[in-house]
């Protein structure tokens, strides 16, 4: 079985993780939404909200499935039996970091090995910290993250004043 690994930390979700999901979707027999720890950023939504956002903008796909992890991507990959990570690419200002990441991947693990999609290009500006931006500040995000998880990010910017 074809298994993909799409990890992040999508905090939140936007239409730019959505258009990589729904592409390796499509090129894999199951494709695992990880949601990870970036220890170079803090988070504004909790590890169980950022989960509860994925999972309601994918609804019920037979072969996607999203889990959260802790620990090393790696070690996570090892628990499930995976051994290609997917990951989205918008621009050359992406490349270094993600070929870092790919590269240490591999290192810790050489039979892993990392996949690189191209972004759609109305995506390529967006980011999860865009959302957050426009959220914080009174804007809609209605244009860039799922219809269905735009209420949820006004809630949370509301009540936590974040
Ligand atoms: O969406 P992001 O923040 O670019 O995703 C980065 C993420 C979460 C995939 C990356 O930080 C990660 O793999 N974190 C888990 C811990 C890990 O394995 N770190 C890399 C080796 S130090």
């Amino acid at each position: 079985m074809k298994l993909l690994v799409y990890p992040g930390s999508f905090d939140p979700v936007t239409n730019g993780h959505m258009d990589i999901i729904e592409r390796a979707s499509k090129i894999c027999d199951k494709l695992i939404v990880a949601v990870l720890v970036n220890h170079g950023k803090t988070p504004v939504f909790t590890m169980e909200e950022r989960t509860m956002l994925l999972k309601k903008a994918i609804g019920d796909r037979e072969n996607i499935e999203v889990c959260s992890f802790s620990g090393l991507l790696v070690d996570f990959m090892k628990r499930i039996n995976a051994r290609t990570i997917i990951k989205g690419l918008r621009a050359v200002s992406d490349f270094e970091y993600e070929m870092q990441m790919a590269l240490l991947n591999r290192k810790l693990d050489n039979e892993i090995d990392t996949l690189f999609m191209m972004t759609s290009i109305n995506n390529s500006f967006l980011s999860s910290s865009v959302v957050r931006e426009l959220a914080r500040n009174g804007a809609g995000v209605e244009d860039y993250v799922p219809h269905s998880i735009a209420p949820y990010i006004y809630e949370k910017f509301k009540k936590a004043g974040v």
